[in-house]
């Protein structure tokens, strides 16, 4: 990872490169790598807890990679209505995860979103590109299990 973590030393080394650089670090990775959060504490000479203690406060910022699939559920307004507590409960008793987890197997990435905005079709879920709605916990288990399945074309 070392070579890999070079730009690092493209930005002044001073405390006000943090923000950017976790920024920079999340879009070559991903995430936010535990080696490149180490380096970029020892590179602006803060303690590792305060790179920690910022990068926690931003919640665009993750601390695992993605999964090769990303559900997003909707929470929104019209999904709410429609039943999505009831989608995101059956999601997450198919996978055994919660929204914000990813599978062991690096499989799924479950997110929780605001509104996808196709909310005609609520309640709606996105896995990928791909929106799927007018869901039921029945119909999103079947979905699920053909996305595991390799089934799904996303
Ligand atoms: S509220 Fe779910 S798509 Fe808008």
């Amino acid at each position: 990872m070392e070579a890999e973590l070079d730009y690092i030393r493209s930005y002044p080394p001073e405390p006000g490169s943090l923000i950017p650089l976790l920024q920079r670090t999340q879009e070559r990775f991903g995430y936010l790598p535990k080696e490149a959060l180490e380096e970029i504490a020892r590179y602006l000479g803060i303690p590792l807890s305060k790179v920690y203690g910022v990068a926690t406060f931003y919640a665009q910022f993750r601390f695992e990679p993605l999964g090769k699939y990303v559900v997003k559920i909707c929470h929104g307004t019209a999904c709410h209505v429609n039943g999505s507590v009831n989608i995101s409960q059956a999601i997450r008793e198919e996978l055994g995860i919660e929204e914000g987890q990813t599978s062991e197997d690096g499989l799924v990435t479950l997110e929780r979103v605001a509104c996808l905005g196709c909310c005609s079709l609520a309640p709606v879920i996105m896995v990928n590109e791909k929106v799927f709605g007018k869901l039921t916990p029945e119909k999103v288990r079947k979905l699920i299990r053909k996305l595991r399945e390799g089934k799904l074309d996303v």
